[in-house]
């Protein structure tokens, strides 16, 4: 059997710097949805699981300038990307950074007393070993929230067979490279067998339809790029053709001009407690 290991797998989206740019303005982006029920007044040394180039740790400072927060990350070129844009807060003390698979860190027991992950389980072939090392390094009584996709969740109207195909495949390619896109319904299961207490899930619904126009054409364009930024490494591995790209990109742009058109998409986010 295959041994399992919390490193990263690959990941889908790649590190070039038009996916660095994507991963801030979806931090942005998505904000009011993300950080609508989190509550940090009460941490003070936050850890960040997987901060990426540091585009929601920019947020959470912004939104609780009162934090320190140490982000670990297992990517060099999201690291040395999130030192140049956090420099400021580095040399301030706000920020830490650590280069570093985040199931085995260095960090001594009970370091911190609050933790975030957001969209960082779907990419780790070990979630629970993540889950489990975060909870050793928090304090007793601290809280955790992590933020998570549910990639069965898509819909959108009009029908779209190539999209549909398209996430079918990027999807099932995430899964074989050990990823989990379905890892949002998860979370309750992941949290309490790492030994999380007193969890909570709540589900962040993107549902937008005639009644909200504006709202449904941003979140069609967001979706536009997010799916094509997934193209290079499909096409690479022959799970699309060209063909299905573009078949996709035009049904996208017919929902995005239909006058009936629907968004739907469901993500997860949790709360949980170490104690
Ligand atoms: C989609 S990005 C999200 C980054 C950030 N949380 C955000 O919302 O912008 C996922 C990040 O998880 C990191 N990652 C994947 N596996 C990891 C692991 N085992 N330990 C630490 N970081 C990991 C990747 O390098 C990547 O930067």
């Amino acid at each position: 059997m295959e041994k399992k290991t919390a490193r990263s797998v690959g990941y889908m989206h790649g590190f070039s710097s038009k996916e660095q740019d994507r991963l801030y303005s979806q931090a942005t982006f998505l904000e009011p949805f993300v950080y609508e029920h989190i509550d940090l007044r009460r941490a003070t040394n936050l850890l960040e699981v997987g901060c990426g180039v540091g585009a929601q740790t920019s947020v959470l400072l912004r939104r609780f300038p009162h934090l320190r927060i140490t982000g670990v990350d297992a990517s060099k070129p999201q690291m040395d990307q999130a030192r140049r844009f956090l420099s400021h807060e580095i040399r301030q003390k706000r920020v830490a950074l650590h280069h570093a698979d985040a199931s085995k860190t260095k960090f001594a027991d009970g370091t911190f007393d609050g933790a975030f992950i957001c969209w960082l389980l779907e990419h780790v072939p070990d979630p629970v070993a993540i889950l489990r090392e975060t909870l050793r390094t928090l304090k007793s009584g601290s809280i955790i929230y992590a933020t998570e996709v549910h990639n069965a969740s898509l819909f959108m109207e009009p029908y779209s067979p190539a999209t549909v195909k398209y996430w079918m495949e990027f999807n099932d390619h995430q899964w074989t490279m050990r990823g989990d896109p379905f890892v949002g319904a998860k979370l309750g299961n992941l949290l309490l067998k790492a030994g999380f207490q007193n969890i909570e899930t709540r589900l962040i619904q993107f549902h937008f339809d005639s009644r909200t126009p504006k709202q449904r054409a941003e979140f069609i364009r967001y979706w536009t790029d997010l799916l094509l930024s997934g193209a290079p490494t499909l096409l690479r591995s022959k799970r699309v053709t060209k063909d299905l790209v573009t078949q996709m990109t035009n049904e996208l742009a017919l929902v995005a001009k239909s006058p009936e058109s629907v968004f739907f998409y469901t993500a997860v986010q949790a709360r949980a407690q170490a104690l």
